[in-house]
C-alpha cells in the first residue's frame, strides 16, 4: 500500500467506526507498533536517499492527519454514547405509580375518614381560602370589632388591609350561604391558623366544619349527627354529652365531649382525670350570621359545628404531640 492509499483506508475507516471499541482497533491498525503507519515508517529504508526526506515529512502529515481525526470521531462517539445513556436512563417522573409507594399521613387518613362519613349523610363538601377576608372570617360570624379573638394574639394578619389568616373553617359557612340558598347541608375541611404553638396546639391546623341550614334544622337533629358522627369515626357506641358554651356565631351554643377513649374513663393524664374529652364546638347558627348572608329567618333555621382534626387523630391513633403531624419522620408515617 502506497501512502495515498494508507492515507484514504485510514480515514473511511475512521468514519465507519460505530464505537470506541471499534475505534480502538482502528487506531491499533495504523498507529500501533505494528500499524501502518509505523511499517511505513519504517519502509523508509527503501526508499532513494534523496527522496526519504520528503517520504518522512509525508508519513509524519499522514500520522497526524489520522491522529486528529481520531480525536474528533472519539469525540463524537463519546457524546453519542452518552446521548443514548441519559435516554436509556431517562425517568419520566410523571407517570402515575403502579401500586402504592410510601403512605398516606395520618391527617390525610383521618380528614378521609371524617369526609366519607358526612358523605354517607348527604353533606356536600365546600371549600374557601386559606387567606381569607376578616369580613367573612369575623364581622359576617357575628364576631364584634372589639372581640378578644381578634387579637393579634390569635391571629395571624398579612399585609393587605382586610386579609387574614383563617383562625377557623367558619367563614367557609359565610361564602357558602352567600353563594347557595337553603337546603344547606355542607362541611368545609381545611387549615386554619392561630398564634398559638405548645405540645397541643399548632399555628397551622385542621378543622372540619359542618352546616345545615334548612326549614326545620334543630338542636336535637344537630345532636344525632354529631352523635352518628363520633360513634361511627371511632367505632365504638361511646358516651357523648354536650355541655353549654358560648360562640358569638352560634345560639345556644355547645362544647361536645366524648367519654375518654385512652382510659375509657378510668382517668388519665390525656383528659386531666375527668374521664371526658372535648373534641367539637357546635349550636344553632346566630340569626345575625343567616341575615348577613341574606337568608329570611323567618323561613330558615340552622346548625353548625366545627371541630379539630389534629386532635381527632391524635385520639384516634393515641397520639400525645401535635408536632410529629408536622415533622414527616418517615418512621411515623409508615405506622397509618
Ligand atoms: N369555629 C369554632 C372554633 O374554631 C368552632 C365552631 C364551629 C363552633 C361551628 C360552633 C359552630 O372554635
Amino acid at each position: 500500500m502506497n501512502l495515498e492509499e494508507i492515507k484514504e483506508e485510514a480515514l473511511r475507516d475512521i468514519e465507519s467506526v460505530k464505537d470506541l471499541q471499534e475505534l480502538q482497533s482502528v487506531r491499533s491498525k495504523y498507529l500501533g507498533k505494528k500499524g501502518l503507519v509505523s511499517s511505513a515508517l519504517k519502509r523508509i529504508k527503501e526508499i532513494p536517499p534523496e527522496e526519504r526526506k520528503e517520504y518522512g515529512r509525508k508519513v509524519n502529515e499522514i500520522k497526524e492527519l489520522i491522529e486528529e481525526r481520531l480525536k474528533k470521531r472519539e469525540e463524537e462517539l463519546k457524546k453519542r454514547e452518552l446521548e443514548e445513556k441519559l435516554f436509556r436512563e431517562w425517568i419520566d417522573l410523571t407517570v402515575p405509580v403502579r401500586g402504592a409507594v410510601g403512605s398516606l399521613h395520618p391527617i390525610t387518613v383521618t380528614l378521609e375518614r371524617i369526609v366519607n362519613i358526612f358523605r354517607g349523610m348527604g353533606f356536600t363538601v365546600e371549600e374557601g381560602p386559606e387567606v381569607e377576608l376578616e369580613e367573612y372570617n369575623f364581622d359576617k360570624l357575628n364576631i364584634p370589632k372589639d372581640h378578644p379573638a381578634r387579637d393579634m394574639q390569635d391571629t395571624f394578619y398579612v399585609n393587605k388591609p382586610g386579609y387574614l389568616l383563617r383562625t377557623h373553617t367558619s367563614p367557609v359557612q359565610i361564602r357558602t350561604m352567600l353563594k347557595q340558598k337553603p337546603p344547606i347541608q355542607m362541611i368545609a375541611p381545611g387549615k386554619v391558623y392561630r398564634r398559638d404553638d405548645d405540645p397541643t396546639h399548632s399555628p397551622m391546623f385542621h378543622q372540619v366544619e359542618g352546616l345545615v341550614v334548612n326549614e326545620y334544622a334543630n338542636f336535637r337533629h344537630m345532636k344525632y349527627v354529631i352523635e352518628e358522627f363520633l360513634r361511627e369515626f371511632f367505632q365504638t357506641d361511646l358516651p357523648v354529652r354536650f355541655r353549654t358554651s358560648y360562640f358569638p356565631f352560634t345560639e345556644p351554643s355547645a362544647e361536645v365531649d366524648i367519654g375518654c377513649v385512652i382510659c375509657s374513663q378510668e382517668g388519665c393524664r390525656v383528659c386531666k382525670e375527668t374521664g371526658w374529652l372535648e373534641v367539637m364546638g357546635c349550636g344553632m347558627v346566630h340569626p345575625n350570621v343567616l341575615e348577613s348572608c341574606g337568608i329570611d329567618t323567618d323561613l330558615y333555621q340552622g346548625f353548625a359545628f366545627g371541630m379539630g382534626v389534629e386532635r381527632l387523630a391524635m385520639l384516634l391513633f393515641g397520639i400525645d404531640n401535635i408536632k410529629l403531624f408536622y415533622e414527616n419522620d418517615i418512621r411515623f408515617i409508615r405506622q397509618f
